[in-house]
């Protein structure tokens, strides 16, 4: 089966890099309209260049930060004028202030992590249900984290939101349906900048060696994953689904059996 959104518009924030672009670039040459926001326009412009190469739908941007309520209501607000509808909202972009253990964490910076990491999925998604979901329908996709999963030395405070990201699709699915469906993708390491200190250099290659899969994933898996939630999926909502290379079936930690 061909998967194809011709007609459709996505939406796509921190879509101008990584696992963003990747995904706005499933979304695009599937066919869809494809409005990706972040900060920066620059950033913006060049990967609007770079996506057209290959789009058989449009690929369009507007700058804006995720945390800032008034800038959501203005790039739907362009989304629906220029494409007409508002059909898939990815709810991507995300930050990592804190790098520690989370006894230690200080206030400004957990603040920082909650507003952009998961007070600024919800409100899009609010948003996109006022504007247009909640009367037309819609597919809204979270991009969460294995790490959600487990606990973590540096990572817990990023964890222990992605965690809730998880926990707030349930939520959501459960709220918006029929008319709005929300699942969630939680990736394991991918090769982006956001993550460069994880698996560059020959740290990257011992993670990779260690997964069923044996390789770090790339922003197209992610694409893949989040083409399928979009083009397909029809009865699926308020799941989780582990990109993620086998991390979390991997076999790890695990004293050897005594002989005899
Ligand atoms: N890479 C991994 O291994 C990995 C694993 C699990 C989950 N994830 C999750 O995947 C998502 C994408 O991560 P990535 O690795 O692709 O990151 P990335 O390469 O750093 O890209 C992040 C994107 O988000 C934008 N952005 C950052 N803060 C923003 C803000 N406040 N408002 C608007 N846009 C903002 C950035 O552009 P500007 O600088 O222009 O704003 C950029 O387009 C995140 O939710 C992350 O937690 C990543």
């Amino acid at each position: 089966m061909e998967l194809r959104l011709d007609g459709k518009t996505a939406l796509v924030t921190g879509g101008s890099a990584g696992i963003g672009k990747g995904i706005a670039k499933s979304f695009a040459d599937a066919g869809a309209n494809v409005m990706i926001t972040s900060r920066k326009a620059d950033k913006c412009e060049a990967a609007v260049a770079e996506l057209a190469e290959t789009a058989s739908g449009e690929v369009s941007y507007v700058a804006a930060h995720i945390g800032h309520l008034d800038q959501a209501e203005r790039v739907m607000g362009e989304t629906i004028e220029r494409f007409g509808s508002l059909d898939i909202l990815v709810n991507n972009a995300a930050t990592n202030p804190w790098a520690g253990p989370m006894v230690d964490c200080d206030i400004p910076r957990l603040d920082k992590t909650y507003e952009v990491n998961l007070r600024a999925p919800l409100q899009w998604t609010q948003i996109a249900r006022q504007m247009w979901m909640g009367e037309h329908g819609g597919s809204v996709i979270n991009i969460a984290s294995v790490g959600g999963h487990h606990t973590s030395e540096a990572l817990g405070v990023y964890c222990m939101f992605k965690d809730a990201l998880m926990h707030m699709t349930r939520q959501l699915a459960a709220e918006l349906g029929p008319k709005m469906r929300v699942n969630c993708i939680a990736p394991g390491l991918i090769r982006t900048d956001f993550a460069r200190v994880l698996w560059d250099g020959p740290r990257g290659q011992m993670i990779a060696d260690q997964l069923p899969m044996k390789r770090l994933g790339e922003p197209s898996d992610i694409g893949e994953a989040a083409l399928f939630l979009s083009a397909a999926g029809s009865w699926m909502t308020g799941h989780v689904m582990d990109i993620d290379g086998g991390e979390c079936v991997k076999i790890s930690g695990e004293l050897p059996l005594e002989e005899g």
